[in-house]
């Protein structure tokens, strides 16, 4: 701790920035974070983590979009959540991830804390359709990757707490896109919001901006 310290007002002094901002945390992604990342991969059985690309991408609209309450509804063990953070880090934001299977919400915990995350990440285990009505305030980022034939029902229970201006993002629009047809006429047609489908990997996420 102290060597960070001392790196950082020596840099500052190098590079004339106060040594509050060289030392300020970022969303980087360390050999550190990428470890983590690739471990639970390795660990990841069911296939459930998005893609590399995928998180990717969501550290990026995150930051991009300067998301400070972000949520995520679905985090398995914590794959995504981790590029969330990094996002949310990056923008001084938190994020809540939300899962209902006990052991996947055990080590979604653990490797946030491996990646050093908990000041920006918290894992909230329960069924997502009875804990999101529990928590406080408004979102400007929703990362939906639950069950596919829920995303109707996820979308009427978060979009009215969803601030204008606001990022709703779900995942799998591509490759499972049968099993959320409701779900997806809702975003292309809804007159309060932008929406565009990406494929960053073959799984595809439609990105929605909220109007007003
Ligand atoms: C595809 S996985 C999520 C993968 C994760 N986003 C990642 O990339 O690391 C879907 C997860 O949603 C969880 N889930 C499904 N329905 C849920 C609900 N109603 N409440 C909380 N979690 C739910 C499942 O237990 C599963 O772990």
């Amino acid at each position: 701790m102290r060597l960070l310290a001392v790196t950082a007002v020596a840099l500052s002094l190098w590079t004339g920035v106060p040594a509050a901002q060289t030392s300020r945390p970022t969303g980087a992604l360390t050999p550190h974070i990428e470890g983590v990342l690739r471990n639970i991969r390795s660990a990841d059985k069911g296939l459930l983590a998005v893609s590399e690309e995928d998180g990717r991408f969501l550290r990026m609209l995150v930051a991009a979009r300067g998301a400070k309450a972000v949520l995520e509804i679905g985090a398995a063990s914590g794959y995504s959540g981790i590029w969330l953070g990094l996002g949310a880090r990056e923008t001084g934001g938190r994020v809540v991830a939300v899962e209902y299977d006990a052991q996947r919400a055990k080590e979604a915990d653990a490797n946030i804390r491996r990646a050093g995350l908990t000041d920006v990440v918290r894992v909230i285990r329960g069924d997502a359709f009875a804990e999101i009505p529990k928590l406080p305030g408004r979102f400007d980022f929703v990362f939906l990757d639950a069950w596919k034939p829920d995303y109707q029902k996820f979308f009427d229970l978060v979009y009215p707490r969803l601030e204008p201006g606001g990022v709703f993002v779900a995942h799998n629009v591509v490759n499972k896109k049968n099993d959320m047809e409701p779900f997806l006429r809702t975003v292309l047609t809804h007159p309060s919001l932008f929406t565009t489908i990406v494929s960053p990997s073959h799984e595809g996420m439609s990105v929605s901006y909220k109007t007003r």
